[in-house]
């Protein structure tokens, strides 16, 4: 395994408790425009590529025979429901016999890979004739702004705590648009039945809201940094600061790509 693909796994290995708690029912309602329009039928067995704890395979699984779930990160494998069924694999080298699986999806993990094509050429060799890949990935505007989001950017700035120095290196760029997706779908011999951007609303509560800025994700991680002291003060003025805020406030619309294709 890569340094890199090792970074990824210890890095999600190490948050998945706070993960499965507090990021993925973001990732479950914005994953929902995909979700529903998965052409999945009830005899299918289908693979989950960078499943995390598995929350988005648990609804699918709901739908179809079987959910087999791949991840780098065993940590996060660890909190899979047991309607899906864990393997610790790459998924741009996935370990899935030729025409043995009806469906895949992804979610919010191809950014994370170099070369998204391998993905797709894997995914294209496993599947059977008529099966499908659905894919889940960030557009160009998180839209991380106004709300809650205003009073947490302008307390790590009234604070002084510096950016975010160990973020994950990333490749957003190569997914972030359906013409990009569907690119990579065609040259691995796939059929794009469609693909579409969508703006998808994610409401947090403001429990999940708190312990998410202040424990994962960029601010999360930007506070561990903090001196003890700091770090204290910065969660007693959120609390603070986020208490005349209605729960429109707590709304998240972030741009999303979403892509159907099929192999013939
Ligand atoms: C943001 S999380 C998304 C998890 C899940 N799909 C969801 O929507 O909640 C990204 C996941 O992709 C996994 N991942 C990233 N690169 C991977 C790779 N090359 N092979 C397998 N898993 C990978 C990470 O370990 C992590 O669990």
């Amino acid at each position: 395994m890569s340094a890199a693909l090792r970074a990824v796994a210890a890095r999600y290995g190490n948050a998945a408790r706070l993960y499965r708690r507090l990021w993925a029912p973001a990732m479950v309602a914005l994953s929902r425009p995909l979700i529903r329009a998965l052409p999945l039928e009830r005899n299918d067995l289908v693979a989950d590529l960078g499943c995390g704890v598995g929350a988005i395979g648990a609804r699918l699984a709901r739908r179809a025979r079987g959910v087999v779930g791949l991840d780098v990160a065993e940590g996060m494998l660890k909190r899979t429901p047991p309607e899906v069924v864990p393997v610790a694999a790459d998924i741009a080298r996935l370990p899935l016999g030729d025409q043995t699986i009806d469906g895949a999806f992804s979610t919010f993990a191809l950014q994370h890979c170099p070369r998204p094509g391998s993905v797709f050429a894997g995914v294209a060799r496993a599947l059977k004739p008529g099966g499908f890949v659905g894919t889940a990935t960030w557009g160009t505007d998180h839209h991380e702004i106004g709300g809650v989001y205003d009073v947490l950017e302008e307390l790590f700035a009234r604070h002084r705590i510096p950016a975010d120095s160990s973020g994950l290196k990333t490749y957003h760029d190569k997914v972030d648009e359906p013409s990009k997706i569907s690119r990579f779908a065609t040259n691995a011999g796939l059929v794009v039945e469609r693909a579409w951007f969508a703006r998808s609303t994610y409401t947090w509560t403001k429990a999940v809201f708190i312990g998410w800025a202040t424990t994962m994700g960029p601010f999360g991680r930007r506070l561990a940094e903090a001196p003890e002291p700091v770090r204290a003060r910065l969660i007693e003025d959120l609390h603070n600061d986020l208490a005349p805020l209605g729960p429109d406030a707590y709304r998240w619309t972030p741009e999303c790509v979403y892509v159907i294709a099929l192999k013939e």
